[in-house]
């Protein structure tokens, strides 16, 4: 099918609009042959893909299916290794189980993962010790190092952050459909974790999966659906030029999809609505989420909704709530009650995590573990009274053991947490206090 001129047009009319945090290129000669070497790469997902995902989540909306996102809050260059890609898709897939049984229902396993390097930050630039330079804005703008040379913006590293995301969702899709995933495999993993006596008080229910993963195997359950598994990619669609030169056609159709991921999501900080985000995915037909965060009004809520899903299609978008832990209780219902009563099937997700960010007494950016699984607590409880569907959670996790985030059965400390500091933004759960959480949620969906 030929691109129909019109929508090619539109595909580009947010370049009139605000585009917040856009780097400040020095060099446009190499923006322009980046995004040129871009816009001829092949396509990262399908969009078969996509629109499989779509149903997902809209049986996700409908209470039939739960959603699981979760990876860095950014991914790096230097750590797109095969151990570090197995461990958070591991984990994923382990916490998947874990949820699955909680839930009784089946899990869309979603990483932030495949394209998620760059980051939204709250200053333009950087103090440290009196010297100021540009802020890291991801490793698909500039290097982590804090020297004025790794913090200028460079172009090439869209084409890294292409090649990087294409390597990874090579693997993620080896690891998912090649036996790897397969549930008995995952289950094993499980009870090594539960082996650690920290986390004996989830005994009973790590014992009853146990019992219906055997089952399974004693009545010779074989098939596919336990063997492999759909795993998807997505990241904040961030940085316009990137997005907008991995946004095609589908020849099938003739509509336009974000190809860098199944999945976009647009930030708590660029979702204006007249602004060049909201504009750019109003156009594609990926599955989308929007961040909303405690300022969030019952207007911006519904007036999201008319742009971003005007023919109100299920599935279409999530609002992923990211109220904080003291707030969640007192902000999300009233925003329930008004998106219930629009009438617009929507998506809820919540996470727990940039809502709940502070900065530890030894001057780590970190989270307590109790007070993220509280958000996840206040976003149910806010759910049940509404009569809304929560449906789903999203997580900075990784699959090492790092130590960023606080508390958890393993406490860590304060002063632990300098020990595998190594997030390059935001404090993300470690491996085993992914699975706890896990555990802990399920708990919660079974009460
Ligand atoms: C993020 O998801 O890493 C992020 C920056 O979140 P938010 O837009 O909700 O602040
Ligand atoms: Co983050």
């Amino acid at each position: 099918m030929e691109a129909d001129p019109q929508l090619l047009r539109q595909l580009d009319l947010w370049r009139d609009l605000v585009a917040e945090q856009q780097p400040r290129w020095p060099d446009q000669d190499a923006l322009r042959r980046a995004v040129a070497e871009l816009a001829i790469s092949p396509p990262l997902v399908f969009a078969g893909e996509a629109d499989h995902l779509k149903l997902r989540m809209a049986a996700a909306g409908r209470g039939e299916a739960f959603v699981l996102q979760g990876g860095d809050c950014a991914e790096s260059f230097a750590a797109n290794t095969a151990d570090h890609i197995r461990h958070k898709i591991m984990t994923i897939l382990q916490m998947a189980v874990v949820l699955t049984y909680g839930a009784s229902l089946p899990i869309v396993k979603m990483g932030r993962m495949a394209g998620q390097y760059a980051k939204p930050r709250s200053a333009d630039t950087e103090v440290r010790d009196g010297v100021e330079l540009p802020a890291f804005r991801g490793d698909a703008v500039n290097d982590h190092e804090f020297t004025p040379e790794s913090r200028i913006p460079d172009p090439h590293r869209l084409v890294r952050a292409y090649n990087a995301s294409a390597s990874t969702l090579n693997l993620i899709r080896a690891f998912t459909y090649g036996g790897f995933a397969d549930l008995r495999r995952v289950h094993e993993w499980n009870k090594g974790f539960m082996r650690n006596p920290a986390y004996s008080r989830y005994e009973v229910l790590a014992a009853e999966i146990d019992r219906a993963v055997r089952f399974m195997g004693a009545a010779g359950v074989d098939f596919d659906a336990i063997r492999t598994v759909d795993f998807y990619s997505a990241h904040e669609a961030l940085l316009m030029e990137y997005e907008r030169a991995l946004t095609r056609i589908d020849s099938r159709t003739g509509h336009a999809y974000d190809c860098s991921a199944h999945f976009l999501w647009i930030g708590e900080r660029t979702r204006q609505l007249d602004g060049a985000h909201v504009d750019l995915l109003s156009r594609v037909e990926n599955p989308i989420g929007c961040k909303l965060g405690p300022t969030a009004t019952a207007d911006d809520a519904r007036a999201l909704i008319d742009r971003l899903n005007p023919r109100g299609e299920e599935g279409r978008l999530t609002f992923i709530t990211r109220m904080g832990a003291g707030r969640v209780r007192n902000a999300l219902p009233p925003l329930l009650e008004a998106v219930k009563a629009h009438g617009v099937p929507v998506t809820w997700v919540c996470d727990p995590m940039h809502g709940n960010t502070i900065v530890s007494d030894s001057g780590y950016k970190t989270r307590q573990f109790t007070t993220v699984l509280d958000e996840v607590r206040g976003f149910f409880e806010a759910h049940d009274q509404v009569g809304t569907i929560p449906g789903g959670l999203h997580v900075e996790l990784t699959g090492d053991d790092v130590t960023e985030v606080l508390g958890g059965a393993e406490r860590i400390e304060d002063a632990g947490l300098g020990d595998r500091y190594e997030t390059l933004v935001d404090p993300r759960l470690n491996h085993q206090q992914a699975l706890e959480m896990a555990f802990a949620v399920a708990e919660m969906l079974r009460d």
